[in-house]
C-alpha cells in the first residue's frame, strides 16, 4: 500500500531509465532528500532529482545518459564525487552514498564510500533523509530509518544525528532548519535548536553568498517573521544583520517611549508580504527603519526623535549590501530608493497637498506604487481608529496621486525647457546659471505655479532670467 502510494512519485520518465541503469550495473540507487519530502507535502512539480547509489555516482550517471534518447551531456564534479544530467523539464543529480567528515575550517568533506544508512545519517534533516529504492525488485520502497515522515506529520525540523555534529559538517544548515521552518511553517525540535546558538560562532565559515541565498528563501515565505524571530532567537542574526538587532528594545526617557523598532520592522514585512511578491519590495520592508538606531535622540521638547533616518538608513543599504557580497545593481538602488522615501507618503496622509503629492510621483517615478504598498505596509498601529484613519488618508493620497499624474504628466518628469535651449536663447555658454534656470522651472511646475507645457515654461524662463540679469537673444 505505501510502496503503491510512493511509486505514484516515481512517474517521471526519467526513473524508467535510472532504474534500467542500476539492474544492469548491479547497483542499488534510490531517489533522497527534497524530492521526496516535497511529495509527501504536496509541494507541487519537483525541478530536481537527488539520486544516491551505492557505488560510483559518476558511473551511474553516465549509464543513465547512455540509456536517454537525447543523450544528455554528463557535468561531472569530481572533487564531490557528484554528476549531474538535464532531461527535459528536470535535472538530476547523482551522489555515491558517502560517510564523510568536514575538515575544521572548511566545508570541503573528506569522503569514504558508505552505506545508504551513511549516507542518511549525513544529511540535513530526518525530513530530507527520506529515501525511495530505485531498483526494479523494490522500487518505490521507502527508507526511513529517522521517522521522517512522522517529522513531516508533526511538523518538525529534527536532525538525524546530534545536532552538533550535523552543523559543524555544514553550519549553513542552521540557517536551513530556519529556512525550511520559515517555508513549511515547521517547528525546530528543541535539541536541533539549541545547537544552534551554542555552534552560532560556526557562521563564519560559510560564504556570503550561500547565506544570502537562503535570507532570500525566508523572505520569500508566506511569512518572513517566523524566520527573522528564529535567526534572531539563536544569535545568527546578531551575526548577519547586526543592524536589526540594533533596533530592538525600547527606552523611556521622562516618562516617553518610543515603539520597538525590531518587532515593528518584522510587522512591516509581514503585512507588505501578503501585497507583493517581489523580494526587493520586501528587504526595502525589512530595511526602512534601519537608520533609526544611530539617529536616535531624546530631547526635553520633540521627545524621541529619529531625524534624518531614511537618509542615514539608504546609506547604510549600500554597506550591508556590500557587506553580503549582494549585486550592487539597480536592486539595491531600488531598495535604497524606498528607504529614502519611506516616510514620505506617511507625511502626505495627514495633509495631502497638490504640490506635496507632484513632488513625491517626481520622486518616486515609475516606483511610485511600491513606495505606497511599502508605506501601508508601515502601518502598525493597534487603535483600530488610527489604523482606519491612516488607511483611509492612504485611499485619498492614492487617488490624488491618479488626479495630479492625469493633469500633471509628472512621472519621469523632464522640463519642457533643455539646457540646450538656455544656452542657445540667451548665448550661453555652459555655466552655473543654466542649471538655476532649470532648477527654477521644475521648482515652478512642482509647485504647481505654471502648468508642465513649454510656453508656460519658456515664458517663466524669461522672467527668471530677466531676475538674473540675462536678457535673451530670440523671443517666443
Ligand atoms: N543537504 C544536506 N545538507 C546541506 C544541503 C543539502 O544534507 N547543507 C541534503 C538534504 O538531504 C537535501 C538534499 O541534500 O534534501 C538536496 O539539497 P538541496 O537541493 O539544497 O535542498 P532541497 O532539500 O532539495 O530543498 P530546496 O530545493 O528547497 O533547497
Amino acid at each position: 500500500m505505501q510502496d503503491q502510494f510512493f511509486k505514484e512519485a516515481l512517474t517521471h520518465k526519467v526513473f524508467e531509465y535510472i532504474t534500467k541503469a542500476t539492474d544492469e550495473l548491479g547497483l542499488d540507487s534510490y531517489v533522497i532528500g527534497g524530492f521526496v519530502r516535497d511529495f509527501i507535502l504536496k509541494r507541487g512539480n519537483a525541478k530536481d532529482i537527488d539520486v544516491v547509489t551505492i557505488g560510483s555516482g559518476i558511473e551511474l550517471a553516465q549509464k543513465v545518459a547512455s540509456l536517454l534518447p537525447n543523450k544528455p551531456k554528463v557535468q561531472v564534479f569530481k572533487t564531490y564525487g557528484t554528476a549531474m544530467l538535464r532531461f527535459n523539464d528536470i535535472e538530476v543529480e547523482f551522489v555515491g552514498a558517502r560517510k564523510e567528515s568536514y575538515t575544521e575550517n572548511s566545508r570541503n568533506p573528506e569522503v569514504s564510500v558508505g552505506t545508504l544508512q551513511d549516507d542518511q545519517d549525513r544529511r540535513d534533516f530526518t525530513i530530507n533523509a527520506l529515501a525511495l529504492s530505485l531498483n526494479a525488485k523494490s522500487f518505490g520502497k521507502l527508507l526511513d530509518p529517522f521517522d521522517g515522515i512522522g517529522d513531516l506529520d508533526r511538523k518538525t525540523i529534527r536532525t538525524p544525528l546530534n545536532p552538533d555534529i550535523t552543523y559543524s559538517d555544514d553550519p549553513l544548515r542552521m540557517m536551513r532548519a530556519i529556512r525550511f521552518a520559515t517555508q513549511l511553517n515547521f517547528t525546530i525540535e528543541k535539541t536541533s535548536l539549541d545547537a544552534i546558538k551554542s555552534n552560532v560562532e560556526r557562521i563564519k565559515i560559510i560564504t556570503k553568498e550561500r547565506i544570502v541565498d537562503e535570507i532570500n528563501k525566508i523572505m520569500a515565505s508566506p511569512k518572513p517573521s517566523i524566520g527573522f524571530l528564529l535567526l534572531e532567537k539563536t544569535g545568527l542574526l546578531n551575526k548577519i544583520l547586526p543592524e536589526l538587532i540594533a533596533l530592538k528594545g525600547v527606552e523611556e526617557v521622562e516618562g516617553q517611549t518610543h515603539k520597538d523598532n525590531f518587532y515593528h520592522t518584522l510587522e512591516v514585512v509581514d503585512n507588505i508580504s501578503e501585497n507583493t511578491n517581489d523580494v526587493w519590495l520586501r528587504w526595502a520592508a525589512l530595511l526602512h527603519d534601519i537608520g533609526k538606531a544611530p539617529t536616535k535622540k531624546f530631547d526635553k521638547r520633540n521627545g524621541w526623535t529619529f531625524h534624518s533616518h531614511e537618509f542615514i538608513g539608504s546609506k547604510m543599504v549600500y554597506k550591508l549590501f556590500k557587506r553580503l557580497k549582494m549585486p550592487l545593481n539597480n536592486k539595491m538602488k531600488f531598495v535604497q530608493k524606498m528607504v529614502l522615501l519611506s516616510s514620505r507618503p506617511i507625511v502626505l496622509a495627514s495633509e495631502v497637498t497638490d504640490s506635496a503629492v507632484r513632488r513625491l510621483i517626481f520622486d518616486a517615478g515609475d516606483d511610485i506604487d511600491s513606495l505606497m504598498i511599502l508605506c501601508e505596509a508601515d502601518i502598525t498601529t493597534k487603535n483600530p481608529k488610527k489604523f482606519r484613519r491612516y488607511h483611509k488618508n492612504f485611499e485619498i493620497v492614492r487617488l490624488k496621486i491618479k488626479e495630479v499624474e492625469e493633469r500633471d504628466r509628472v512621472r519621469n518628469f523632464q522640463p519642457p525647457i533643455t539646457g540646450e535651449e538656455i544656452m542657445k536663447t540667451f548665448n550661453l555658454k555652459p555655466c552655473r546659471e543654466i542649471g538655476q534656470i532649470k532648477e527654477a522651472i521644475k521648482e515652478a511646475i512642482l509647485e504647481g505655479e505654471i502648468p508642465n507645457e513649454y510656453e508656460a515654461s519658456y515664458n517663466f524662463m524669461i522672467k527668471k532670467a530677466k531676475e538674473i540679469g540675462l536678457v535673451a537673444q530670440t523671443e517666443f
